[in-house]
């Protein structure tokens, strides 16, 4: 995708003295006393802020925490946490700007981090006059904010349209260079994962990838409706009967470019959704009528380690069983080290994703590890992402 990168503009010497401003994604999960239980966008978003230092330039950044109400800022808003954390990650202190929009004094080599974004009226509907007005604030404006690619709002999209300059922060160039890599031009076999609890929240994207990869690997729920459509036996395990006519037709569709859906050929069965549930491995064709399906079993697991193994591209979005449960989590560890041991670029992203990538300690193995939730999903989905759109139309005008 052709965009401006910010880091090809400090290198250009584009960017001393100029005042830059920074939307990043540092919408973290936090306690009930606001204390910031993980860190990672924080992290991720450093090297773009101390890239502007480092030019510099007059930095300001900013994000949206949560989902407050426009113009009705509350204590519990307050990105005043976040703005520490980055200061103990920078070395430095980050004051905090409140009521930012109309003006904010910040010198070159400074860093202020502008109050939640989302609190602005006029801000989720992208209004003209806000955005107009952020724009006003910098002479360069620097979208590092995967999380919130999938947003047109004024700090995300509006701003964008009318800074002198608008152009893309390294991780979001990182995000744009890995989809690039893993869906525009994959090298092949390319390989999808798509598992979650439902087909409904996911057949946009299962249809969109049937067009593209050479296997999509189904898991959780969404694998037992799969099951359904090809004639199985599930039990009462969670499923969208409803959805069986899609679920054949993303079969069909892949079998007519010579791709396939891996239907399990063996499960892990309980007779209750529990931690401490009896755990049975049998043939996917005995599952009996008061079973539930909370793993793939060995055999299957096996198999689809093995077409890991041969990929060329890997793209992994959830896990393919319960593996919060010691019981019903080696399919999901099983293809989890296949991955990690596979030379395929892989790239992966979504929460439970994260969460079984930290549980079996392979970050360093996987290709590219997305900041982004919901616009990740719809990255997979096929979409054009809006901040993807104005960095691309920005660079051409
Ligand atoms: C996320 O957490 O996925 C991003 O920060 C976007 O948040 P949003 O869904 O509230 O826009």
């Amino acid at each position: 995708m052709n965009v401006i990168r910010f880091s090809d503009l400090c290198a250009q010497g584009a960017v001393a003295t100029k005042r830059v401003f920074i939307r990043a994604d540092l919408n973290v999960p936090q306690d009930a006393q606001g204390g910031i239980t993980e860190d990672t966008r924080i992290r991720a978003s450093v090297p773009c802020i101390q890239m502007a230092l480092d030019a510099g330039a007059a930095v300001m950044v900013t994000s949206h925490l949560g989902r407050p109400t426009e113009g009705e800022f509350k204590p519990a808003d307050s990105l005043a946490p976040v703005a520490q954390r980055l200061g103990e990650l920078l070395g430095r202190a980050v004051p905090l700007v409140s009521d930012w929009v109309d003006g904010v004094t910040v010198a070159p080599g400074q860093v202020v981090m502008l109050e939640n974004c989302r609190v602005n009226p006029g801000e989720k509907k992208n209004d003209p006059l806000l955005a107009r007005k952020m724009a006003a604030l910098c002479d360069i404006f620097v979208h590092d904010a995967f999380g919130t690619a999938h947003r047109a709002e004024a700090s995300t999209y509006g701003i964008a349209e009318y800074a002198p300059v608008a152009c893309a922060g390294p991780l979001l160039a990182a995000e744009m260079d890995a989809i690039a890599k893993a869906l525009l031009a994959p090298k092949r076999p390319l390989v999808a994962i798509v598992a979650g609890s439902k087909v409904s929240t996911k057949l946009t994207i299962l249809k969109s990838l049937a067009a593209n990869v050479d296997q999509l690997i189904v898991g959780g729920g969404i694998a037992n409706t799969f099951m359904l459509a090809a004639g199985l036996n599930i039990g009462k395990s969670l499923a969208e009967p409803d959805l069986l006519d899609q679920a054949k037709a993303v079969i069909e569709a892949m079998q007519a470019r010579g791709a396939a859906v891996p239907i399990p050929t063996d499960v892990v069965t309980a007779k209750t959704f529990a931690a401490d549930a009896v755990a049975t491995v049998k043939a996917a064709t005995d599952v009996a009528d008061d079973d539930l399906i909370l793993d793939i079993g060995p055999q299957t697991a096996q198999a689809l380690a093995a077409q890991l193994m041969r990929a060329g591209t890997i793209v992994w979005n959830g896990p393919l069983g319960v593996f919060e449960f010691a019981a019903f989590e080696n399919g999901t560890k099983v293809v989890a080290q296949a991955i990690a041991a596979s030379s395929a670029f892989s790239i992966a992203g979504g929460g439970d994703t994260l969460a079984a990538i930290a549980k079996y300690g392979i970050e360093a193995q996987i290709g590219y590890i997305s900041t982004g939730g919901g616009a990740f999903l719809e990255v997979l989905e096929g979409k054009t992402l809006p901040a993807f759109e104005i960095l691309g139309r920005r660079a051409s005008t």
